[in-house]
């Protein structure tokens, strides 16, 4: 099974893709956390895409759809992936259809998270991760159970995303909407989509998109 989760910045792909791992054993690919960590590691890769990044707009398609070519040849990624962030332009659907087929492969399935625009600041702008494991929380949504204390792995170091400011997410949805939002139709002529309500609660939403993949 290889499936895309879509929808704007905080539309909760991320949140879905981590628990679809853990439920099911498939791989996560986010090219946002793949980016982020080559920004980190000072690649030539991140030091180009750092300044983009931070401004909300898009790194370049071949740089992207190089580095998910590169970890699809990892053997890890034969038991399922789901793609969280990726495709995010026409051109890079359709560099991932070539990916996929030169390994014999097939996209499954593409599940729309639907959710309203003007939630989505609130929902981004309230966001941190554990910073050692990575766990995703929320100021209002998701609080760890014991405060400053990661539920996962007892880290106690938080952190928050520099792009994660309401300037930033402005872009980063006028982004989404110009050149991400006008895949769907690709996908929906192929018959792959099914669209979700991402403003439901975390567990409905997850419990929707199994029910989709066990149909
Ligand atoms: P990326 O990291 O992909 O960011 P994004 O698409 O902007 O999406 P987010 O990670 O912000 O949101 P999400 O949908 O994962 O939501 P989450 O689950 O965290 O990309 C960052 C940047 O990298 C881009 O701007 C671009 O520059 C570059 N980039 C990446 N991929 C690229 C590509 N393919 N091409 C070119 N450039 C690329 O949820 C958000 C918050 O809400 C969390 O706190 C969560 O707990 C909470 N939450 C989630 N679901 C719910 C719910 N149902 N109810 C209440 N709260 C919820
Ligand atoms: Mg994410």
């Amino acid at each position: 099974m290889n499936l895309i989760l879509l929808g704007p910045p905080g539309a909760g792909k991320g949140t879905q893709a981590s628990r679809l791992m853990a439920d099911r054993g498939m791989i996560q690919l986010s090219t946002g956390d793949m980016l982020r960590a080559a920004v980190k590691a000072g690649t030539p890769v991140g030091l180009q895409a750092k300044a983009v990044m931070d401004a909300g707009g898009l790194v370049s398609d071949d740089i992207v759809s190089g580095i998910i070519g590169e970890r699809l040849d990892e053997p890890d990624t034969n038991a399922g992936v789901i793609f969280d962030g990726y495709p995010r332009t026409a051109a890079q659907a359709d560099a991932l259809d070539g990916l996929l087929a030169e390994r014999g492969r097939k996209l499954d399935k593409v599940i729309e998270l639907a959710v309203d625009e003007d939630a989505l600041v609130d929902r981004i702008t309230g966001r941190y991760t554990c910073g050692t494991c990575n766990e995703g929380y929320h100021d209002r949504y998701k609080q760890p159970k014991i405060a400053g204390v990661c539920d996962v792995c007892g880290g106690t170091e938080f952190k928050r995303r520099p792009d994660d400011n309401e300037e930033t997410v402005r872009n980063r949805m006028a982004e989404y909407r110009a050149k991400t939002a006008p895949i769907l139709p690709i996908y929906e002529a192929r018959g792959l989509v099914a669209r979700v309500d991402g403003m439901a609660d975390i567990d409905y939403v997850t419990a929707a998109i199994e029910a989709i993949l066990d149909a």
